[in-house]
């Protein structure tokens, strides 16, 4: 790699997380408000330029791409993207997956499979189908359910995203990980953070994983794993399920040391963090005279600009989120 992306403090960026569309097809409580406002069609990025950006971050030494929305599959050409994604698997790429919620999996599991994805995170609260509705405002658990069973006949590895919620899912965690457990499906819990303003109050809600973790130790005994997935999860091996079980912890334990990522909007926005506001416009240097030189120059500003860490905190009620953005808009 001629010049690899290396920030101010010293930590290399190599994971790149670019969200395709903003839009989802569920409206989750912590995450959008039921009317949400999304941009505007044409301020997309086209799948040309989704793919010349990808290639872009490549030859930087970027060897992991997660595709991400809004819901990444609610996007009409995302298996051509994938498609196009996947040729440079093994030629500078070592991983390409995706993030999703699950709903559309039914019809592109084996798509995915066959353009050389080999692992999803799939976004799952609850397996309660009222709770379900309740949590993401639409009925759609049965569908999720089957998305995740041909996920699995595909051939794709799987690994469950559940965001712990006081009074929606607390009671519910010990049985969603050890039925995704037994389904060979590894689980991750993760804290709600403030972005975006959503109808109800995040503090209601928020459940410390530290809590969550006393009441599986008390159950279960979770092993430290040397595991790493290139994220920000702690991983644990849970010694009565066989299973795995990650702790996304940007509350009460924060991760930034060892960031390896940069997040990239539909509309071709960088985030140099997903806490902060430091922003460089790669859509104007694909749109430049010369777009390579561009998108390069710009990539070098966002290592300047990339700042140490987060400042997530959710410790009062009534308090205005850390940042105005929604987790839909840098898909996390
Ligand atoms: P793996 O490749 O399986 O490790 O996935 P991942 O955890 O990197 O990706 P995923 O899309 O499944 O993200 C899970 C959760 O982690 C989401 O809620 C993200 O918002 C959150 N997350 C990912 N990166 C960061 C980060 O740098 N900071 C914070 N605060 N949260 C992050
Ligand atoms: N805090 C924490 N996680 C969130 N997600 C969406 N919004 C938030 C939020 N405010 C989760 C989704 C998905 C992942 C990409 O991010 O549930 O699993
Ligand atoms: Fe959609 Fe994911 Fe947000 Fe739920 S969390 S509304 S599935 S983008």
């Amino acid at each position: 790699i001629a010049s690899p992306l290396v920030d101010q403090f010293q930590r290399r960026i190599t994971y790149l997380r670019l969200s395709v569309t903003d839009r989802c097809d569920l409206r989750c409580a912590y995450c959008m408000p039921e009317r949400m406002t999304f941009l505007p069609r044409k301020e997309v990025l086209t799948l040309d330029e989704l793919h010349e950006l990808s290639l872009g971050f490549i030859a930087r030494g970027v060897t992991k791409l997660r595709l991400t929305g809004g819901e990444p599959l609610v996007r009409r050409d995302m298996v051509e993207l994938v498609r196009a994604l996947g040729r440079k698997l093994g030629d500078g790429l070592e991983e390409l997956t995706l993030t999703t919620n699950g709903t559309r999996l039914a019809e592109f599991a084996e798509d995915l499979f066959a353009a050389g994805v080999r692992r999803i995170n799939v976004s799952l609260d609850t397996l309660d189908r009222a709770t379900f509705h309740r949590l993401s405002r639409r009925d759609s658990l049965p569908q999720v359910l089957e998305g995740l069973a041909a996920a699995k006949a595909a051939g794709l590895r799987v690994k469950l995203n559940t965001v712990a919620l006081k009074g929606v899912n607390e009671g519910e965690i010990p049985q969603i990980i050890a039925w995704a457990h037994g389904q060979g499906f590894e689980t991750t819990l993760i804290e709600v953070m403030p972005l975006g303003d959503v109808e109800e109050d995040r503090f209601d809600h928020y459940l410390p994983l530290s809590v969550v973790r006393d009441d599986l130790e008390s159950r279960w005994t979770l092993r430290p794993s040397t595991h790493r997935s290139g994220g920000p999860a702690r991983y644990f091996d849970v010694a009565e399920t066989g299973g795995r079980l990650g702790l996304i912890t940007p509350l009460t334990q924060n991760f930034c040391e060892g960031c390896n990522r940069i997040r990239v909007t539909a509309t071709g926005q960088l985030y140099a963090c997903l806490g902060g506001n430091e922003q460089v416009d790669l859509r104007a240097a694909l749109r430049s005279e010369d777009p390579q030189a561009a998108l390069d120059a710009a990539l070098d500003t966002a290592m300047r600009i990339k700042p140490e860490r987060h400042h997530f905190a959710i410790d009062k009620r009534g308090a205005a989120p850390a940042l105005a953005r929604h987790m839909s808009m840098t898909g996390g």
